[in-house]
């Protein structure tokens, strides 16, 4: 008998089915979505600001509680769950943030060492545990001190090698890079880059910043008002997008790509008649 998968398309490790969220004053903030996201990935969720980002994330993990619709994880429905198993279950899922979220009166240790603890695993093995999460973050030799003499690029490795301590299989990242500086950002999209390729972590990400998707997405969503207008490789959406809000979301990126700065140059260069360079830089800037 068949079954009606393809042999070669792995079970989603995550399925959201019909999900809304309206927050009390009638707020729809995420709206019947249904989305699968297949293990071994970095999935990138796009959106404007209020576009239900991270709400729609924070449903993932049930910090949210959904108005209706499933959400299910590792084939474990999660929204099915009572509030002891959920607990464990939410070990299976990491989470990183803007701001970091650090303990300020705990070591870079200890807030690595947190979620073991928590999950009950004995002080000397949390404490291992830790070492080897900082070590995988290059912050191994910061163990002893506290986050606020870290720079922000710090902060955020040691969140990652919090959330990965208790050696989750997903990861999900509300705008990690959003409160650092461009180099920066550069250093924590590559580390999320070695957390999906060493350690085979999915990765989900929400993000206002197009070159963010780029930079690090295999597959991406655009949010629109809590809905979901597309969905695709990212290759293909940036190669033909579908719906305004993702034709804008491509436009900025295409606006900010230093290959746009080179052009003008490039053209002048190659002997290029004033008048096509000057069409041919506002087609590709339009
Ligand atoms: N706890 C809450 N109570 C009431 N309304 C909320 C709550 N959290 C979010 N909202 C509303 O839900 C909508 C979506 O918010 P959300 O924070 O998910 O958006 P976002 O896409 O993450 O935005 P941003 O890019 O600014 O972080 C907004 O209209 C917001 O005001
Ligand atoms: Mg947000």
């Amino acid at each position: 008998m068949t079954t009606s998968q393809q042999p070669d398309t792995p079970r989603p490790l995550i399925q959201l089915r019909d999900l809304s969220k309206e927050f009390a004053g009638g707020t729809r903030a995420v709206d019947r979505v249904t989305l699968d996201i297949a293990p071994g990935g970095v999935f990138g969720i796009v959106g404007h600001s209020g576009a239900g980002k991270s709400t729609l994330l924070r449903l993932i993990n049930l910090l949210e509680t959904p108005t209706s619709g499933t959400v299910t994880v590792n084939g474990q429905e999660l929204t099915a769950l009572g509030s002891r198993q959920l607990r464990a279950a939410r070990r299976d899922i990491g989470m990183i943030f803007q701001q970091f979220n650090l303990f300020r009166s705990r070591t870079v240790l200890g807030n690595v060492a947190y979620p073991l603890r928590q999950a009950g695993t004995p002080r000397a093995q949390a404490r291992d545990r830790a070492h080897e999460a900082l070590r995988f973050v290059g912050l191994a030799d910061q163990a002893r001190r506290y986050p606020e003499q870290l720079s922000g690029g710090q902060r955020q490795r040691v969140g990652i090698a919090r959330a990965l301590a208790t050696q989750p299989p997903v990861l999900l990242c509300d705008e990690a890079t959003s409160a650092l500086d461009p180099q920066t950002t550069g250093e924590v999209l590559a580390l999320l880059r070695r957390v999906n390729d060493e350690l085979g972590v999915t990765i989900v990400l929400i993000t206002h910043e197009m070159e963010v998707v780029r930079a690090l997405c295999d597959r991406m969503a655009v949010l629109d008002a809590g809905r979901i207008v597309e969905t695709g490789p990212v290759r293909e959406v940036f190669a033909a997008p579908q719906h305004p809000t993702t034709r804008a979301f491509v436009r900025s990126a295409v606006q900010a790509s230093p290959l746009l700065d080179l052009l003008p140059a490039a053209l002048r260069k190659h002997g290029v008649d004033e008048a096509v360079a000057a069409s041919v830089l506002a087609e590709v800037s339009a």
